[in-house]
């Protein structure tokens, strides 16, 4: 497809919203949850569970964090947010910034990790603070009385996030928590929790990296479809046998080679481009740019079937053809 440069950001541009921190809590000695308003006490965007908001922090970057509140509740969000000591720097800004009555701007919210519509029972597997869609999906499938299970994996109590409520599924005979201690040796076993595939069950993950390879590997023998990740790990989806392609620059009219085994976002990064991302995944949509000519490889799971035919995101997805050109 071929557009006028410049002229694709205006027929699809990314509406933005204004949230006003209403509450601050402290859940557990690294997650702060914040509550999220209207500045103008008006109706928030709808959402389902799963979905996340797109932050834009003051120092331009953006971040995504999953919604945890009740979907049902129209009037607040809730984002949870771990301080990452050792991280990029997003958390620690968010703890300095995110004070009551300031206003952030964020995208509206985005659902790249919904729940199966059609399940007959859902299987919610959490580490750490991947804790935060799976109580969203909790509050969702308690007041439609979905059957489900929740397995919570975390070091110890005092680190788990959302206590009351897991504790309360817990004494209802829908949840079990998984603490370790950090011992390797009493790590939970994925492969019991995750157990043989049957006929109507969706089973879910979210957690770090290494956690999510060991529900990768026990659900090997499930249906693709019924298996659903989501991850908070920078981790890009190059895959073996991709190609190489050729990306034109639109404003500059120079072409950037993009190797096979690297990411269209750091061959755009290496030649100067700056491009806000957040999750490096294909979840959030922060990265997404404009493409005018030349057929991506769409590989997120954040952008509409409309928007795919204006944009890309850049962090996970390549080209089918030879070359596409950007409108940056
Ligand atoms: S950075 Fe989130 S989709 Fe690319």
């Amino acid at each position: 497809m071929t557009h006028p440069p410049g002229t694709v950001r205006k027929m699809l541009s990314r509406p933005e919203i204004l949230l006003q921190i209403a509450e601050i809590k402290v859940l557990t000695p690294r997650v702060s949850a914040y509550r999220l308003v209207s500045p103008h006490g008006e109706r928030l965007p709808t959402w389902s569970a799963g979905a996340h908001l797109n932050f834009r922090l003051p120092s331009g970057r953006t971040r995504c964090y999953s919604l945890c509140g009740d979907p049902a509740n129209k009037a607040e969000y809730w984002v949870a947010v771990q301080r990452e000591e050792n991280g990029e720097g997003g958390s620690l800004e968010v703890a300095e910034t995110f004070a009551r009555g300031v206003v952030v701007p964020a995208d509206p919210p985005r659902n790249g990790f919904p729940l199966a519509e059609d399940a007959r029972h859902h299987v919610l597997i959490a580490g750490g603070i991947g804790i935060t869609p799976v109580v969203a999906m909790i509050h969702h499938l308690k007041r439609n009385k979905a059957s489900y299970f929740v397995h919570i994996c975390a070091r110890a109590l005092k680190e788990v996030a959302f206590r009351d409520l897991i504790q309360a599924e817990v004494a209802l005979g829908r949840a079990k928590l998984h603490l370790d201690g950090n011992d390797p040796a009493r790590r939970p076993d994925m492969g019991a929790m995750v157990g043989a595939a049957v006929d109507g069950t969706h089973i879910y993950a979210c957690g770090p990296a290494g956690f999510l390879k060991a529900f990768d590997r026990a659900t090997e023998s499930w249906p693709r479809g019924q298996v659903h990740v989501e991850s908070f790990a920078p981790e890009t989806k190059q895959t073996e046998g991709d190609r190489p392609f050729d990306v034109t620059i639109i404003s500059t009219g120079k072409t950037i080679q993009v190797p096979a085994g690297t990411t269209l976002l750091a061959a755009l990064k290496a030649a100067g481009h700056d491009i806000a991302t957040s999750c490096r995944q294909g979840i959030c949509g922060s990265c997404m740019v404009a493409y005018l000519d030349g057929e991506p490889d769409h590989r997120d799971q954040a952008l509409t079937d409309d928007e795919r035919r204006e944009f890309l995101t850049v962090c996970c997805s390549r080209a089918r053809s030879a070359s596409l050109t950007l409108d940056l």
